[in-house]
C-alpha cells in the first residue's frame, strides 16, 4: 500500500470545498523579521498550485520555531504570506488566529481558488501534547486534508497528526510524496553500489541511522568530529577534539560489526582551535596531537571519499564532514558536495539530508545538482532510521 496523496484526488472532491493543507513554514528569521531562506516556502508551492487548479480553498497552518504553547510576536507566521504571495503571484490572506470562531470565519470566506494562511500552530498549547480538542478544532478550518508538511512529519502533533483523524480525506501533498518517493525508494530499491556518507559531531545523533543503514548499503563514510569518538576506539589520541566517551564502546561495537563496509577517515586537518585557521594542517589520524582538534577531514580521506562516491549509483548524505561554516574547515564538506553533483551529472541518484547538510550544498551553490535535497532535518533522520512518521501514518492509503 501507497500513502494517497493529492493527485487520487478527482476535482469534485476539491473544487468549492476549503482544504486544510499543514504545510512546514519553520523558515529561518533575521532579527528584524525578514525571511532568511525561504527554500521550505518554495517547496509548498506546487501543492498549493495544484489544489488551486482543481479550485480548492487554500488553508494553509504551520509551525514556526518554538513558543512554547503560547503566541509570541517573534514567532508570527506574518512576514510568511507576503513571501508566498509573491511565489504564487496570488493573494494570501494572513489570518491572526490559529483555531476558533474567526479562523474559521475567515476560512469560509474564502473563494474557489484563493488562499489564507493561519497563525503559527504551535501558539495553541495543545498543539505538541497532539491534544483531541485542537485536532478537532483544526478540522473545523477544512473539508479535507493534506499533510505537506514532511519536515515536521516526525511530530505527533494536533496539525501534523490528530487532525487527521476527524478531517477526511487526508492525504499528502506533492513535496511529502517527493520526499517519500526519494527516501524511501533509497531504501527500498536502491541503485547499487548504495554509499551512505554520514557525518555532525556527535555519534549519538547518528547511531540509529548507521546501525538501520548497514544491512542496506554497500558502505557508510564516516566524517565530521563523530569521527573521533571511533579514533578513539581504536585507542588513537584525538588530541582535544571533540569525542563522546560514553560512546566509546559502542563506536568499538558498530566498527566490529561492520568491518569493510564502515570508513573512518584515514586522515584529519587539525588546527588548535577553529579561529586558528592560519595553523591548520593535515596529519595522519595516527598523529594527531595532545593540544590540537580535528575540524575536517584530511587530503586523504577527501580523496578516497571521491573515489567511493564516483563509482556510486545510490548515495545519501547527511551531515557535514567538519565546521563547514568556517574556512578552512569547509574543504571535506565542499569536495563532498562537488562530488555529488559530479555524481548526479552521470545518472546517479544523490539524495541530501536536510538540516546542516542541506545548508551547506547550499553553500556550496550546488543545491540544483543533486537529485534530492530534504527539507526535513530530524523527519529524514528518522525516516532513514526506519521509524514510521506520526504525520505520514495517519494518512489515507490508496488500495486500503
Ligand atoms: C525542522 O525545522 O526540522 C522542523 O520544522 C521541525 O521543527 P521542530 O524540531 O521544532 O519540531
Amino acid at each position: 500500500m501507497t500513502t494517497r496523496t493529492v493527485r487520487d484526488l478527482a476535482s469534485t472532491e476539491v473544487r468549492g470545498r476549503r482544504v486544510l493543507v499543514r504545510v512546514d513554514f519553520n523558515v529561518p528569521l533575521d532579527g528584524a523579521g525578514r525571511i532568511t531562506d525561504d527554500t521550505r516556502i518554495r517547496a509548498a508551492v506546487p501543492t498549493i498550485r495544484h489544489l488551486l487548479k482543481l479550485g480548492g480553498r487554500v488553508v494553509l497552518c504551520s509551525h514556526l520555531g518554538r513558543p512554547k504553547g503560547k503566541p509570541d510576536p517573534q514567532y508570527t507566521l506574518a512576514p510568511v504570506a507576503p513571501r508566498l504571495a509573491e511565489l504564487l503571484g496570488a493573494a494570501v490572506r494572513f489570518v491572526p488566529h490559529v483555531v476558533g470562531p474567526e479562523a474559521e470565519a475567515a476560512t469560509r470566506a474564502l473563494g474557489d481558488g484563493e488562499v489564507c494562511l493561519l497563525e503559527n500552530t504551535r501558539f495553541e498549547p495543545g498543539e505538541e501534547k497532539n491534544d483531541e480538542g485542537l485536532a478537532k478544532a483544526f478540522a473545523q478550518l477544512g473539508d479535507l486534508y493534506v499533510n505537506d508538511a514532511f519536515g515536521a512529519a516526525h511530530r505527533a502533533h494536533s496539525s501534523t497528526a490528530g487532525v487527521a483523524q476527524y478531517c477526511r480525506p487526508a492525504v499528502a501533498g506533492l513535496l511529502m510524496q517527493t520526499e517519500l518517493e526519494y527516501l524511501g525508494g533509497a531504501l527500498e530499491k536502491p541503485k547499487r553500489p548504495f554509499i551512505a556518507i554520514l557525518g555532525g559531531s556527535k555519534i549519538s545523533g547518528k547511531i540509529d541511522v548507521v546501525e538501520a543503514l548497514l544491512p542496506k548499503v554497500d558502505g557508510i563514510l564516516i566524517g565530521g568530529a563523530m569521527a573521533c569518538t571511533f579514533f578513539r576506539a581504536m585507542g588513537l589520541e584525538t588530541g582535544t577534539s571533540l569525542v563522546e566517551p560514553d560512546r566509546v564502546e559502542m563506536a568499538t561495537d558498530l566498527m566490529e560489526r561492520a568491518a569493510y563496509r564502515l570508513t573512518i577517515p584515514h586522515d584529519a586537518m587539525i588546527a588548535p582551535a577553529i579561529a586558528e585557521g592560519d595553523k591548520a594542517h593535515a596529519v595522519h589520524r595516527e598523529a594527531i596531537p595532545a593540544g590540537e582538534a580535528m575540524l575536517d577531514i584530511g587530503p586523504d580521506t577527501i580523496a578516497s571519499y571521491r573515489r567511493a562516491i564516483g563509482v556510486a549509483k545510490t548515495i545519501i548524505w547527511n551531515g557535514p564532514m567538519g565546521v563547514f561554516e568556517t574556512a578552512p574547515f569547509d574543504a571535506g564538506t565542499k569536495a563532498i558536495a562537488e562530488a555529488m553533483a559530479e555524481a548526479t551529472a552521470r545518472g546517479a541518484t544523490t539524495i541530501i539530508g536536510g538540516g546542516d547538510s542541506a545548508a551547506a550544498v547550499e553553500q556550496a551553490g550546488l543545491a540544483g545538482q543533486m537529485s534530492h535535497v530534504s527539507t526535513g532535518g530530524g523527519a529524514s533522520l528518522e525516516f532513514l532510521e526506519g521509524k514510521v512518521l506520526p504525520g505520514v501514518a495517519v494518512l489515507d492509503q490508496v488500495g486500503a
